[in-house]
């Protein structure tokens, strides 16, 4: 199974998670990369495999500077994305109340109206929590691998 995490962060902690599934991805069968949503667009979405969104939220539920353009492309170059499936890592803080990770629910909801299928769970990181997101990410992963080889498999009618 290919993954493509693809990061949305503007201070860092987005990268760090992403790169944390990267590492792992191996025990679950997976073979992953890393891009920055920087300078991409909705063709990022034909890449081979399955993709994992890992974005945090800014200003107030607003995307990440760097995932801007990515978001702005989902609607400028719109087209069907029935073909995708992803899976998503929301951060976000919930002191900021009815913004709580909205960068990510921007990207699900946009994803989801053209029709990309969202796999598994949303794993939500809350900045508040007392958690460590390394282990809350890892937990969640182990979970969503297993969910995504079954939606691959449906996918290419196995
Ligand atoms: C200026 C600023 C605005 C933020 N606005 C929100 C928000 O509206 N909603 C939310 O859930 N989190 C918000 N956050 C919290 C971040 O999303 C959270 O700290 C996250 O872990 C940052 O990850 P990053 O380093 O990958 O960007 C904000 C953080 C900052 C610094």
């Amino acid at each position: 199974m290919q993954l493509t995490l693809l990061v949305g962060s503007v201070h860092g902690n987005a990268r760090q998670i992403a790169q944390t599934l990267a590492f792992a991805a191996p025990e679950h069968g997976a073979s992953a990369h890393v891009l920055d949503m920087q300078d991409l667009s909705i063709a990022v979405f034909d890449t081979p495999g399955l993709l994992v969104l890992c974005c945090s939220t800014t200003g107030s539920g607003d995307v990440p500077g760097n995932a801007q353009g990515l978001y702005q492309s989902l609607d400028a170059d719109a087209r069907f994305l029935g073909h995708v499936r992803f899976g998503l890592v929301a951060l976000g803080d919930s002191s900021y109340g009815d913004t709580f990770y909205g960068g990510a629910k921007a990207f699900q909801n946009r994803l989801q109206d053209l029709g990309a299928q969202l796999v598994g769970e949303v794993c939500v990181l809350d900045a508040l929590a007392a958690d460590d997101p390394d282990t809350v990410a890892l937990a969640w992963f182990a979970t969503w691998a297993q969910q995504a080889r079954g939606a691959t498999k449906i996918a290419n009618g196995v």
